[in-house]
């Protein structure tokens, strides 16, 4: 009897280690390897230029730039704000069935009487920070650059940090953020000072988009670190979450030599081992979950919302340009398209309420502001092509999701999110894990939505970046 359990134990322990090895296998034969992209793609609208070295010396200079628009196309958007709006009632008052018509003819009002005969005031407003542009590999870049200059310099720890945004959003996103960065020295724990450069993507806003296929995030990441190479940063942070989050992992994938710690709000690996990986969380949350973590396992209800919430995804994966015909040109249809995805997007249950509850968490001069962005840059096709070359078979074959890096990444969760990976999903990917958070309140626009505690977030990461990396 005792010979026969015996056995068993020894069986079941070859078999564990056997499949503990053939996991550790499995590692190699998932992994994929870094892929080259070429540092100087021409994306111009122009013929790419034959002689590189005279067009870089040519185009690099960096321009401050406020980028205004004339009195007539503010005129002539208030005037379109005025016309009679034929909108079908929305049979609900609420958000369920989309953007509440109710809500919408609000909305425009205090658009077209409160905000935009204030148009100039918030020009000035979002030109507390500078505003520059140059051009990189045939496309101009917008970006907003923070600069401390600060005679106490001394002792203090001095790092650039790249801050990415996603979509429907933008720049603006950033404003609070921003400000508490520039502040972080005052605090005496925090014995840090960051340059912060705050771009437009590509497409997004004023940074120009282009007429030649390809450019995915794999290549927006290339165009990003072109960006803080130009402006002599060689080695610095990232922050991002949305597409910001997607660009800056590829940026930390492709150079690691020039990034000191890639932090986001949106950490995501889609490999089949990781979706594997989330349904063993599903079945079996106690075994892999963390005090405290309960919440994330991807239970029906989230992948109930995750399909109701992404239809719009799936049609700008596919078609952006019938969404982009629909929406530019239309400054009603577009206020209702991006504010409703700062809606559903921030809570999961504002949809139940009659004003989508977008005055909760933000100031409708805020959001009105992301909207104009849009609406006067004529970026919503630029902007929703970046999902389609996102999902396109050449981006898809680069397999960046299932190339590895070492780069020290910090994952931040908030809890109205899309989407939540667990540890042991994302270390696949990323193997220097070093800071892990889940917060129960907050969703995808954290940065505008809670600044503080993205910011605190964020500091508690540099300094495990500190220890880890020694620096
Ligand atoms: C450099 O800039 C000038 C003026 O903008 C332009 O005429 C010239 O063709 C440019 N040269 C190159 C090599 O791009
Ligand atoms: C909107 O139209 C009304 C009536 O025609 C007019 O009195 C008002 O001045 C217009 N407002 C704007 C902002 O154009």
């Amino acid at each position: 009897m005792l010979g026969l359990k015996k056995l068993q134990w020894t069986l079941g322990i070859i078999c564990l280690i056997g499949a503990m090895f053939a996991y550790r296998q499995m590692n190699s034969v998932f992994e994929s390897e870094v892929p080259t992209l070429s540092l100087r793609q021409w994306w111009g609208e122009d013929a790419e230029p034959e002689d590189w070295a005279a067009y870089v010396k040519n185009s690099s200079q960096v321009v401050t730039n406020r980028l205004m628009f004339p009195d007539s196309t503010i005129d002539e958007l208030r005037q379109r704000l005025n016309r009679t709006l034929r909108l079908t009632e929305s049979m609900t008052p609420d958000f369920r069935n989309g953007f509440n018509s109710q809500e919408l003819l609000k909305i425009v009002d205090y658009w077209r009487d409160k905000y935009m005969p204030r148009w100039r005031e918030r020009e000035v407003f979002m030109w507390q920070f500078n505003h520059f542009t140059t051009e990189i590999q045939g496309l101009r870049m917008h970006f907003l650059h923070l600069m401390i200059y600060d005679e106490n310099k001394v002792g203090k720890h001095h790092y650039p940090v790249l801050l990415l945004h996603g979509w429907p959003s933008s720049i603006r996103e950033f404003y609070p953020l921003m400000h508490k960065l520039q502040q972080t020295h005052l605090d005496k724990n925090n014995p840090y000072i960051f340059d912060v450069v705050v771009p437009s993507i590509p497409g997004f806003a004023w940074s120009e988009g282009t007429s030649r296929k390809g450019l995915g995030p794999a290549q927006v990441a290339v165009i990003m670190r072109n960006l803080m190479l130009r402006l002599g940063y060689k080695k610095f942070f990232i922050q991002g979450g949305g597409f910001g989050s997607v660009i800056g992992s590829h940026m930390a994938t492709l150079f690691p030599e020039n990034i000191l710690g890639y932090h986001s709000n949106l950490c995501t690996v889609f490999t089949g081992r990781s979706v594997m990986k989330g349904i063993l969380n599903a079945i079996k949350p106690n075994f892999f979950f963390r005090h405290g973590f309960e919440e994330m396992f991807p239970h029906w209800e989230a992948i109930k919302r995750l399909i109701e919430e992404t239809g719009y995804y799936h049609l700008q994966a596919t078609k952006p340009d019938t969404i982009g015909a629909v929406l530019s040109d239309n400054p009603v249809g577009l206020a209702a398209y991006i504010l409703e995805k700062w809606s559903s997007l921030t809570n999961k249950y504002y949809k139940d309420s009659s004003n989508g509850g977008l005055r909760k968490r933000f100031k409708l001069d805020t959001l009105l502001d992301n909207v104009m962005i849009y609406y006067l840059t004529d970026s919503i096709t630029t902007s929703s092509r970046l999902f389609a070359e996102h999902h396109s078979p050449e981006q898809r074959a680069l397999h960046m999701d299932s190339v590895p890096t070492d780069v020290p990444t910090g994952c931040a969760r908030f809890k109205h999110d899309l989407i939540h990976f667990h540890d042991n999903q994302l270390k696949d990917k990323y193997r220097n894990l070093i800071h892990s958070t889940f917060y129960k309140d907050g969703g995808h626009f954290v940065a505008l939505e809670m600044p503080k505690l993205l910011h605190a977030d964020f500091i508690e990461f540099v300094k495990k970046v500190e220890k880890f990396s020694k620096l």
